[in-house]
């Protein structure tokens, strides 16, 4: 494996943990950058790396590479996605701008049951497939470590399925990646009068059975009014959490109906959406290093939503984190570079935050915090150069892919822009 001297480097962004946990308040704040630096990469892994100046002896044994008064940072880590579905939904997507709710679709056995039934007569093949092209997009925007969930197959063989389609893509590919099983996803169909027989299957069938084979690090829910009830989620979520799943949540989507204190109770991994949480549901979550992602695309299909929960996370010094959601019906858009972007720009983070949010906090909402998402010695060098100068740039020229190289574990990925 060669080893590279990455030079000329205009700023370079060290995104690094605390303490070995993720950064909150005032913190999330601070970001260094150090101007005219460089960077060893050997092994696949991050060397050294400082400026320029203080590298005494130009090592000749590394391949050197120009960067081009780039901005060089880590790889953005992904902590939520839907990777695995198949099918599309635009026609949902308009009726949701036009006005329709989203909940009320989803009750009339549109929006995720759709997904559910197209992913059910795809393929293994198909599906793995599908998700390894995704896995190349997200890259070219900039991603390299990933969090994906199953949640369309509802059924148990099917999510087994899913699973099993990323636990294939895992061997296939050098990205870090984290597996999370969405336990609650969507009452299916056939029990709508059978909720409790619904919730029965899910403990004593598919938990155990995800668990037995090893395939998933976490246990997720929806725990959403008209979804699931807390008590529902928290039963699941200490089912998983007793057979070493790691519970997360989507919750506060559309109203806060106690998903937030569970996640303190669960000390839960990460709690994602939080646009309804209330003062009380932030209070609840004070001293934990439960991470909060927000997830601002999905926000663009529920319109006239809020905007001010962003803000209001870091104010009650709680860790943020930002993530796609990439997902059939509330996000078709996987560039987390267009997120922190939304981020700066509607919701009122500013970019060190957004930078501290994509990368370590990332890092640790994926639970990939050992190994990707910040620069450090002896990590991963998943790194990214962007067709900037300095950080301010950033959210300053949105909209556009400004990705120039990305190195996936020390190794340069080809790709044609
Ligand atoms: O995170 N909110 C629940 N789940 C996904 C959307 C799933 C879908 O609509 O297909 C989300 O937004
Ligand atoms: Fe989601």
């Amino acid at each position: 494996m060669a080893s590279y001297f990455l030079y000329n480097i205009a700023n370079l962004v060290v995104a690094q943990s605390e303490n070995d946990k993720p950064l909150r308040g005032k913190r999330q704040g601070e970001l260094e950058t150090i101007p005219d630096a460089y960077i060893l990469i050997k092994g696949g892994l991050i060397e050294a790396f400082g400026r320029k100046e203080t590298l005494l002896t130009p090592p000749r044994e590394y391949t050197p590479m120009d960067m081009k008064q780039s901005l060089v940072m880590p790889a953005f880590v992904d902590p939520h996605t839907h990777l695995v579905f198949a099918g599309t939904r635009e026609n949902e997507f308009t009726m949701r701008l036009q006005g329709t709710s989203y909940l009320d679709i989803l009750s009339k056995g549109y929006g995720i049951h759709q997904t559910v039934q197209q992913t059910e007569s795809a393929s293994f093949d198909e599906l793995l497939h599908l998700a390894q092209n995704r896995l190349i997009d997200l890259e070219r925007y900039g991603t390299v470590g990933v969090e994906i969930k199953s949640g369309y197959g509802l059924k148990p063989a099917v999510e087994l399925k899913l699973l099993r389609v990323i636990r294939e893509l895992k061997k296939n590919t050098p990205h870090p990646i984290s597996t999370t099983f969405l336990a609650a996803h969507a009452l299916p169909m056939e029990f709508k009068n059978k909720r409790e027989d619904y919730i029965r299957q899910v403990l004593e069938e598919t938990i155990p059975e995800v668990a037995k084979e090893g395939l998933a690090d976490f246990i997720d829910v929806f725990c959403e009014k008209d979804v699931f009830s807390m008590d529902e989620c928290e039963r699941i979520l200490l089912k998983g959490a007793s057979l070493g799943l790691r519970p997360k949540l989507h919750t506060d989507e559309f109203y806060s109906i106690g998903g937030i204190p569970l996640a303190a109770r669960v000390e839960a991994v990460s709690v994602d959406h939080m646009i309804t949480a209330t003062d009380e549901d932030l209070q609840s979550l004070q001293g934990k290093d439960t991470v909060a992602v927000i997830l601002p695309g999905t926000s663009f299909s529920i319109p006239h939503t809020k905007r001010d929960y962003a803000r209001k996370i870091i104010e009650a010094n709680i860790p943020l984190a930002i993530g796609t959601d990439f997902n059939p019906g509330t996000c078709m858009c996987y560039s987390q570079q267009m997120m922190m972007e939304l981020s700066v720009l509607l919701y009122s983070l500013t970019i060190n935050e957004a930078i501290n949010a994509i990368t370590v906090n990332a890092s640790f909402a994926a639970g990939l915090h050992n190994s990707t998402g910040m620069m450090k010695e002896g990590y991963r060098a998943d790194l990214i150069s962007m067709r900037v100068r300095e950080v301010n740039e950033i959210a300053y020229h949105w909209g556009i892919n400004k990705i120039q190289r990305i190195f996936l574990s020390g190794v340069k990925v080809e790709f044609e822009a």
